[in-house]
């Protein structure tokens, strides 16, 4: 069933134990079936996303994929959510929230402080006007557009206070040691920081670049405050690994019907073990 972003992050925040919602990038529809019967079968909640990144890869097109995503959504025997992930333009959100998702992260990360509040209110204000939550970051989480992960860059407990009050964001993504595109899973999260955010600020807290994180690390990420874990380049690791060894072992092999498959289901691998891990299974 089609379910709202906001809804699932709430439910996942009151409960005791608290649990993780996993957010997965989607670039082509496989990814999303592979994403929603993964969760369906550990009767999961989970969050379609959509980068910017992906709407540029699909030569600009942002509708067609939200649109088969909301089908397989409805469709679904448990809860799944549509957001819009990493944007940076007005126009896209705008055509987001047309599109039919729930929530949108508005990133300003890049920008000063001031001005990442500035937009980043004027951008609440018409989202809330329209039902849509909005996830701001804060810090700086590396390893995207040629940004840095440092000590420099990770999220004050005090400025998140700051932040969330002067904003008025519904989610906060936090730089807490991620960084973004890792293919090993050997990131050292700073959890006191994780502890101390969860005390200063009261709306769900969001982990970027989770693929490098060792997996009793997000469990422990998850146990401290964190809510909803993007997840991305780990999907594709499983998606490409697996289809290149089929095809290094068939080299005749055209049908994308066939390899297509083998990806698929190393994604719904991927995804059923992190439902698990995070404690999301069965609370959908
Ligand atoms: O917004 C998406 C993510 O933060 C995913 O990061 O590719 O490192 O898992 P990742
Ligand atoms: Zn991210």
């Amino acid at each position: 069933m089609l379910a709202r972003t906001q809804d699932l992050l709430e439910a996942a925040m009151r409960s005791q134990p608290r649990y993780g919602v996993l957010a997965c990038n989607v670039i082509e529809l496989g990814h999303a079936e592979a994403i929603v019967q993964g969760a369906a079968a550990e009767r999961a909640p989970i969050i379609l996303q959509i980068s910017q990144n992906a709407v540029r890869y699909r030569i600009g097109a942002l509708e067609p994929l939200v649109a088969a995503c909301r089908e397989l959504a409805i469709a679904s025997s448990t809860p799944v959510a549509l957001h819009l992930d990493h944007a940076t333009t007005y126009d896209l959100c705008e055509r987001a929230a047309a599109a039919g998702m729930s929530s949108i992260m508005f990133d300003a990360s890049a920008a000063s402080h001031a001005r990442n509040i500035e937009i980043t209110a004027t951008e609440i204000r018409w989202a809330h006007d329209l039902g849509l939550a909005i996830e701001g970051e804060l810090g700086i989480v590396g390893g995207k557009d040629g940004a840095i992960t440092s000590l420099a860059g990770m999220t004050d407990p005090q400025a998140a206070m700051d932040y969330v009050t002067a904003t008025g964001v519904d989610a906060l993504a936090v730089a807490v040691g991620t960084e973004h595109g890792m293919t090993e899973q050997v990131v050292v999260l700073d959890f006191d920081r994780i502890s101390a955010l969860r005390e200063a600020v009261a709306v769900p807290l969001v982990l970027h670049g989770s693929s490098g994180v060792p997996d009793d690390s997000l469990v422990e990420a998850v146990q401290r405050g964190i809510v909803k874990v993007n997840l991305a380049t780990q999907l594709n690791v499983a998606f490409t690994g697996a289809i290149r060894r089929f095809l290094d072992d068939n080299a005749q092999m055209v049908d994308p019907r066939t390899y297509g498959a083998v990806g698929r289901a190393a994604i719904e691998q991927v995804i059923r073990a992190k439902c698990r891990l995070l404690g999301a299974s069965g609370k959908g």
